[in-house]
C-alpha cells in the first residue's frame, strides 16, 4: 500500500507539492477551504501533466495514475490518515498557527507535521503544538515540479528521527535536500529576496526600466529569468511578506522593503497570479 500524505493549501505551492508527491507514488489528500480552490488546483495540475504527455515525456496511462493518486478534500479530519501533513497555506504566522491548531487533534501519533513556510520561524510554529519534536520545515521552490532544492529547517525541538524521515522523503521525491538554520528567511530567501528588492529599488530610482533590469541579470549574470519576472512568479505579496520579516527580525535598514513593492501589493498587482505585476499576464 502506498504512503498517504495530506497537503493543506491548494494554491501555487500546495498544488506543485501535491503534484510532485503524486508523481512519486504517494497517495495525496489535497485540502483547502473551498471547492473552487481545489477544482482550480486539480485543473492546473492536469494541464501541466497534459503538457508532459504532449511532449511525450509521460504516457497517458502514467498521467491517469498520477491523477488517481490525488484526492481533493474539504475535510481536514482526514489528516488522521496521513503519515505526513504538509502545510502550504498563505505566508502568514496567524493563519499557519490556526491551521496547526485545527489539524493537530486529528493527526496520527507518529505523523510528521511539515510546513512549507518560506520565512516564518519553525521553532515558534512547533511550540504552539503538543508534538514539537514532529514539526519541521520543508521549503519547496517555485515552480515545484521543476526546481530541485528543498530547504530542510529543523526547529529547536525537531527530533533526529523526524529530520531523517523528511530528508529521506525529499531524496525519494528526486529533490536535493539542504539543511539550513531556523534563521529569518532561512538561506535561499535571505539572499534572493533582498536581490529582488534591490531590483525594484532600481526601477523606483529610475536606474533602468523593468525590461532592462531583467535583461541585465539574464544576460549579464546568466539568471534563467530576471529578478522582476521572478518576483511576479513568486508573488509580490509573498516577496513583501518575506522582506518585512527580514527587516523586522534582522533589523538592518538594508532589508527595508522598497516603497514601489509596497504600492504594487496595495494595488493588488501581485504578479502572475493576479494577472498584473511588473509585467501583464492578461
Ligand atoms: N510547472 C511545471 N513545469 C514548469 C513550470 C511550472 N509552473 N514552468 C515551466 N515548467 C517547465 C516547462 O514545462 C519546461 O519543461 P521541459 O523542459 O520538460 O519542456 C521547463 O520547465 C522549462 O520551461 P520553459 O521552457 O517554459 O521556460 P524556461 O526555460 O524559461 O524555464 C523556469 C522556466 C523553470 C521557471 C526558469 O525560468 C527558472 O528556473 N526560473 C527561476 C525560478 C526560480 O528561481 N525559482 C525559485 C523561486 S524562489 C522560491 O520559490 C522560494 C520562495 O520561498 C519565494
Amino acid at each position: 500500500m502506498c504512503v498517504k500524505i495530506m497537503v493543506i493549501g491548494a494554491g501555487q505551492m500546495g498544488s506543485g507539492i501535491a503534484q510532485v508527491f503524486a508523481q512519486n507514488g504517494y497517495q495525496v489528500l489535497l485540502n483547502d477551504i473551498s471547492t473552487e480552490y481545489l477544482d482550480k488546483s486539480i485543473s492546473n495540475i492536469t494541464g501541466r501533466l497534459k503538457k508532459l504527455v504532449e511532449k511525450e515525456k509521460m504516457t497517458a496511462e502514467t498521467m491517469a495514475e498520477i491523477l488517481h493518486h490525488l484526492e481533493p478534500t474539504l475535510d481536514l479530519t482526514r489528516a488522521g490518515e496521513a503519515a505526513l501533513v504538509m502545510e502550504a497555506a498563505t505566508e502568514n504566522m496567524e493563519i499557519k498557527k490556526k491551521i496547526f491548531g485545527k489539524v493537530e487533534p486529528y493527526l496520527a501519533p507518529e505523523a510528521i507535521l511539515a510546513t512549507n513556510t518560506s520565512s516564518i520561524p519553525i521553532t515558534e510554529l512547533a511550540s504552539c503544538t503538543k508534538r514539537p519534536e514532529k514539526v519541521i520545515g520543508m521549503h519547496f521552490m517555485n515552480p515545484v515540479p521543476v526546481m530541485k532544492l528543498v530547504e530542510i529547517i529543523k526547529a529547536l525541538q525537531t527530533s533526529e528521527e523526524t529530520y531523517q524521515m523528511v530528508y529521506d522523503i525529499t531524496v525519494k521525491l528526486g529533490k536535493v535536500p539542504v539543511v539550513v538554520q531556523d534563521s529569518p528567511g532561512f538561506a535561499l530567501n535571505r539572499i534572493l529576496i533582498p536581490m529582488i528588492n534591490e531590483a525594484v529599488y532600481s526601477v523606483y530610482e529610475s536606474v533602468a526600466d523593468v525590461k532592462a533590469i531583467d535583461s541585465v541579470m539574464k544576460f549579464g549574470a546568466n539568471h534563467p529569468m530576471g529578478p522582476l519576472a521572478l518576483a511576479d512568479l513568486i508573488g509580490l505579496d509573498t516577496c513583501l511578506a518575506i522582506m518585512e520579516i527580514l527587516h523586522e527580525q534582522l533589523g538592518d535598514d538594508k532589508y527595508r522593503p522598497c516603497p514601489l513593492l509596497c504600492s504594487y501589493v496595495r494595488a493588488g498587482w501581485l504578479g502572475v497570479k493576479s494577472g498584473r505585476g511588473f509585467y501583464s499576464y492578461q
